[in-house]
C-alpha cells in the first residue's frame, strides 16, 4: 500500500532514496518521509506527495551514505506530518518504515505505554519502533528479529539505527520486499520501479526472512537465526511495466490484488471465538448505532452497486430496514430520515461530490452519518461521524475492482457487527468470518480460469449489445457486470433482475443479442434455471456462470464458467470476478484504453 525504499554506500543517500520514492507514489502518495544517517540522524516528513518532501529538503543540507524513505497510504491514523513515516523510538535513534497493517498495535501500544514509552502518532507503525528499542542491546537485527515474535499482521519493515550504525534491517510478511545489489552500494525498495534505474540484480525476500545490507554486504536469516541461501534474480521489466509488476494495464493489477484487498478488510477487527467483529473507528459510537433503526446507504457508481450487495446483506444478517440511494437523488428528493436512522456513505475516493453532498444532507436531517471509504483522511472520510475504512490500496484503473470486492467484504463484517448487536448466534457470526477468510483462496481457484474467460472474450467482443441476469445477491453484480462492460469496452450493456426478463426485457433476444446469467447454486438457482430455458427458447446465446460440479447447465447453456462454492451471501465476491476479467478482455480485443477509458475519471469531484 505505502512504498519503501533504503540505500547504503558510498553516494549521498538523500538523492537516491527521494528519486526512489517519486518512482513509488502510485503506490501511496498521503505523506512522506526520509531518515539520512550520518553521526547523526536528519528526520523529515511531511504531508503531501514526494515533490512537498524535496520542497522541504532543499534549503536543507542533508549528507549521509545510508537511511530509508517512505511515501505513505494512510491506513491507521490521518494524513499528516506526525503520522508520516519513519517513526521512531523514545530516544529517536531508531528508525522505522512501515508496509501493511499490525493488527495487535493496540495491546502491543497499551503494554509498551506502561513500560513507560511515549507515543507521538496514531499510526500502527510507532509499536515496531519502540518494541525494537524494548529488545535492543546493542545489535539491530537481533533486537527486530525478537520484536517480530510479538508483531501480527502484514508488514514489511525496514530499520535504521544510530547504535549500530552502517546497516539496513528489514523483514517482510505478507507485504513485498526485495534487495537491490550495486557494486559498493545495496538498496532495499518495496517495489522494483524504485531501484530500476540504479540496478537490475535483485533478491527477493520472502516471508518470514529478516535481512541486513551494508555498502558492501548482506545476509538473510530465518527468525530462528538460520542463515538462508538466496538467488539473484533479474528485473527484466522496464519501470512502466516494473509499477504494473509485469501486467499489461493497472486494472488487471488491481483484479489480481483482490484477495489482498479482501485479507486485508478482517486484518485486526475480527474475534473468531466470539463470532465477533469490532471496528475501529465505530468504536465512540457502538452504543449510538444499538438504537439505530433504519439504515440508508447512499453511494455512486460501483460504490453504489457494492451498497446494492451491502443492503441484502444487512437485512437479511443484521436484521435492519435498508434504503440504497443513489447519492445524488437522495440530496433532491425527500428520504425519509431521522434520528433513529443511520447513513453509510460508499466511497473509494472519499471525494465523490455527490455523495460528499449527501452526507451533509444527511447530517443536516439530523441522521448518524456512517463512511465506508478507501482514501483515509479524505473529504467523506473527515465529514462522517464515523465510519470503516477499506484498507484495499490505492486503485489506479478507472473501472473499480479491488475497492468493489473489498466494500462488500466490509458489508459482510459490518453485517456480523450490527447483526451480533441484534441478536445473531454467535455460530451464525464466526461462519460468516470464516467463510469470508476462505474467499481470497477461492478467488486464486477462478484465476486459473483466466485463459477460459479470455477464450470467451474472444469468442463475443464482436457483439453490440448484452444482457446480464442475476437474481437476490447476485442481481447487483448483473449490475456491475453491465457496467464494468460498458464503462470499458464501450459495448451496451444492461443488468437485470432474472425476474424482470420476461415483463419486457425479453422481447429483445435473438441469436445476436447474448445473456450472461448468474446462476450460483443458491436458494433462488430453481428460478433462475427456468429463466434461462426461456431465454433458450427464443435462440438467446447464454453464458453462465455457475458454482462447481454443477454440470446440469452444460448441454442448455452456450458456455459454462465455474466459481467455486461459500455462503450464499459471499457469492458476489466470487461471480464479479470472471464478469471483471470479461470486460477487461472483452476491452483489450477491441483496443480500448482500460485504465483511462473514454469520458470517464477516477474521482468525480463535480455535481
Ligand atoms: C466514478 C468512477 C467510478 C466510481 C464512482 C464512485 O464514476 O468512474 O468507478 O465507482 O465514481 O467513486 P467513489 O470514489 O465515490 O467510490
Amino acid at each position: 500500500m505505502c512504498g519503501i525504499v533504503g540505500y547504503i554506500g558510498k553516494k549521498e543517500a538523500l538523492p537516491i532514496i527521494t528519486e526512489g520514492l517519486k518512482r513509488l507514489e502510485y503506490r501511496g502518495y498521503d505523506s512522506a518521509g526520509v531518515v539520512i544517517l550520518n553521526k547523526e540522524a536528519s528526520l523529515v516528513k511531511v504531508k503531501g506527495r514526494v515533490k512537498d518532501l524535496t520542497d522541504k529538503l532543499d534549503n536543507k543540507n542533508i549528507i549521509g551514505n545510508y537511511g530509508i524513505g517512505h511515501t505513505r497510504w494512510a491506513t491507521h491514523g490521518e494524513p499528516s506530518e506526525i503520522n508520516a513515516h519513519p517513526h521512531c523510538d523514545c530516544k529517536k535513534e531508531i528508525f522505522v518504515v512501515h508496509n501493511g497493517i499490525i493488527e495487535n498495535y493496540v495491546s502491543l501500544r497499551e503494554r509498551l505505554i506502561e513500560k513507560g514509552h511515549k507515543f507521538v502518532s496514531e499510526t500502527d507503525t510507532e509499536v515496531i519502533a519502540h518494541l525494537i528499542e524494548e529488545f535492543f542491546d546493542g545489535n539491530l537485527e537481533e533486537a527486530v528479529r525478537l520484536a517480530l515474535k510479538e508483531i501480527m499482521g502484514a508488514y514489511a519493515i525496514a530499520v535504521v539505527s544510530l547504535k549500530d550504525p552502517n546497516k539496513i534491517v528489514f523483514t517482510r510478511k505478507s507485504s513485498p520486499l526485495l534487495i537491490g545489489l550495486g557494486q559498493d552500494e545495496n538498496f532495499i525498495a518495496s517495489d522494483a520501479p524504485a531501484i530500476l534505474g540504479n540496478t537490475k540484480r535483485v533478491i527477493y525476500l520472502e516471508d518470514n526472512e529478516l535481512g541486513v545490507i551494508t555498502a558492501n554486504d548482506f545476509k538473510i536469516i530465518d527468525l530462528e537465526n538460520n542463515k538462508i541461501q538466496k538467488e539473484v534474480s533479474l528485473l527484466e521489466w522496464n519501470i512502466e511495466e516494473a509499477e504494473k509488476k509485469g501486467y499489461p494495464h493497472f486494472m488487471f493489477k488491481e483484479i489480481m490484488e483482490e484477495g489482498d484487498a479482501i485479507r486485508n478488510v478482517p486484518r485486526g477487527r475480527v474475534v473468531l471465538e466470539e463470532g465477533a467483529v469490532k471496528f475501529g473507528g465505530l468504536e465512540h459510537i457502538e452504543n449510538k448505532l444499538r438504537d439505530v433503526e433504519r439504515l440508508t446507504i447512499i453511494a455512486m457508481g460501483t460504490a453504489y452497486l457494492a451498497g446494492f450487495v451491502g443492503k441484502y446483506m444487512l437485512e437479511e444478517y443484521a436484521q435492519m430496514p435498508v434504503m440504497l440511494e443513489n447519492a445524488s437523488e437522495f440530496r433532491y428528493k425527500k428520504s425519509i430520515i431521522d434520528k433513529n436512522s443511520a447513513v453509510i456513505a460508499v466511497s473509494q475516493s472519499g471525494e465523490t461530490a455527490d455523495t460528499l453532498f449527501a452526507v451533509k444532507e444527511a447530517k443536516r436531517q439530523g441522521a448518524l452519518t456512517l463512511g465506508i471509504i478507501n482514501v483515509v483522511g479524505s473529504s467523506i472520510a473527515r465529514e462522517v461521524d464515523a465510519g470503516i475504512y477499506n484498507h484495499a490500496g490505492p486503485e489506479i484503473g478507472v473501472a473499480s475492482t479491488k475497492a468493489f470486492v473489498s466494500q462488500i467484504a466490509v458489508f459482510a463484517l459490518l453485517s456480523v457487527f450490527l447483526g451480533r448487536q441484534r441478536g445473531m448466534s454467535l455460530i451464525m457470526g464466526k461462519r460468516i468470518i470464516e467463510e469470508l477468510s476462505q474467499i481470497p483462496s477461492l478467488i486464486e481457484k477462478i484465476f486459473q480460469k483466466t485463459e477460459r474467460i479470455k477464450e470467451l472474450a474472444e469468442k463475443y467482443y464482436k457483439h453490440e449489445n448484452f444482457f446480464y441476469l442475476g437474481r437476490k445477491y447476485n442481481y447487483p453484480i448483473a449490475l456491475e457486470g453491465a457496467l464494468k462492460l460498458k464503462e470499458i469496452s464501450y459495448i451496451h450493456a444492461e443488468g437485470y433482475q432474472a425476474g424482470e426478463m420476461k415483463h419486457g426485457p425479453i422481447a429483445m433476444i435473438d441469436e445476436n443479442f447474448p445473456s450472461i446469467c448468474i446462476v450460483p447454486k443458491d436458494s433462488v438457482y430453481e428460478k433462475n434455471f427456468s429463466g434461462i430455458q426461456e431465454i433458450k427458447a427464443r435462440k438467446g446465446k447464454i453464458i453462465a456462470i455457475t458454482t462447481e460440479e454443477n454440470n446440469e447447465l452444460n448441454n442448455i447453456v452456450d458456455d459454462c464458467l465455474f466459481i467455486p462454492k461459500t455462503l450464499e451471501m459471499l457469492t458476489p465476491l466470487l461471480s464479479v470476478i470472471p464478469l471483471q476479467l470479461f470486460a477487461y478482455y472483452v476491452a483489450v480485443l477491441r483496443g480500448n484504453d482500460i485504465d483511462k477509458p473514454r469520458n470517464l475519471a477516477k474521482s468525480v469531484t463535480v455535481e
